[in-house]
């Protein structure tokens, strides 16, 4: 039987070719708050779960970006628009859950849109404290359960369809989850969807 590690990375690669037009069409609100969010990023960045590649264009040339992702395919198109913005990034095919970097190795980790998708998030939060620096922060934009009861229902009756077909999970308890993982929630805004959509700086 293939692990949810592998049905993951098959559903990505298989959404790969439409994921920057479905996602395009759903975007606009956040547009604001990434470039916000990645504007201040400098140093030595990793962005876990960098997808197709659609945050890269928001990071200043005082970063030096690694992105790493499960999906081949869905990389192999960070890859192009890096190439074409001809902009060095580190882009790498690794499992969030499972990262292969030293210890303390980063100022800052990105996260959009992917603890919704990581089949065990509280691992590879784990792994996000451990390659973080000390000081270091982890700048999150991530969409999670509600406290609202009608939308906490609306989450749980529709996860197994936004599981099934896309592999996003819409029901996460991310809130905790980061807390599981003994990191520490310094700032915590909600920006979209009532309490859905949240912009979280996290640190150790
Ligand atoms: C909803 S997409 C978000 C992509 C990108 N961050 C964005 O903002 O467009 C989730 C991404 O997380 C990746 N992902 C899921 N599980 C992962 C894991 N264990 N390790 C690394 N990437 C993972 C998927 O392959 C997919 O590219």
């Amino acid at each position: 039987m293939k692990s949810e590690t592998e049905k993951t990375r098959k559903k990505y690669d298989r959404v790969s070719r439409f994921y920057d037009l479905m996602e395009g069409m759903m975007e606009s609100g956040l547009t604001k708050h990434k470039k916000k969010l990645l504007s201040k990023v400098k140093g030595d960045v990793l962005e876990i779960g960098v997808g197709t590649g659609r945050n890269l264009g928001y990071y200043n040339n005082k970063a030096n970006v690694t992105g790493i992702d499960l999906s081949p395919k869905m990389l192999s198109r960070a890859i192009k628009k890096a190439k074409l913005a001809k902009r060095n990034y580190s882009l790498l095919v690794m499992d969030a859950e499972n990262l292969k970097f030293k210890d303390e190795s980063f100022d800052y980790i990105v996260c959009i849109g992917v603890l919704c998708s990581i089949p065990n998030p509280v691992k590879a939060l784990d792994e996000m404290r451990r390659v973080l620096k000390p000081k270091g922060e982890i700048l999150m934009l991530e969409h999670m359960l509600s406290d609202n009861k009608l939308i906490y229902f609306l989450e749980n009756i529709f996860n197994p369809i936004t599981k099934g077909f896309f592999g996003f999970n819409i029901n996460r308890d991310t809130l905790s989850n980061i807390k599981k993982a003994h990191l520490r929630i310094c700032e915590k805004d909600n920006i979209a969807m009532h309490d859905v959509f949240k912009k979280l700086v996290v640190a150790k």
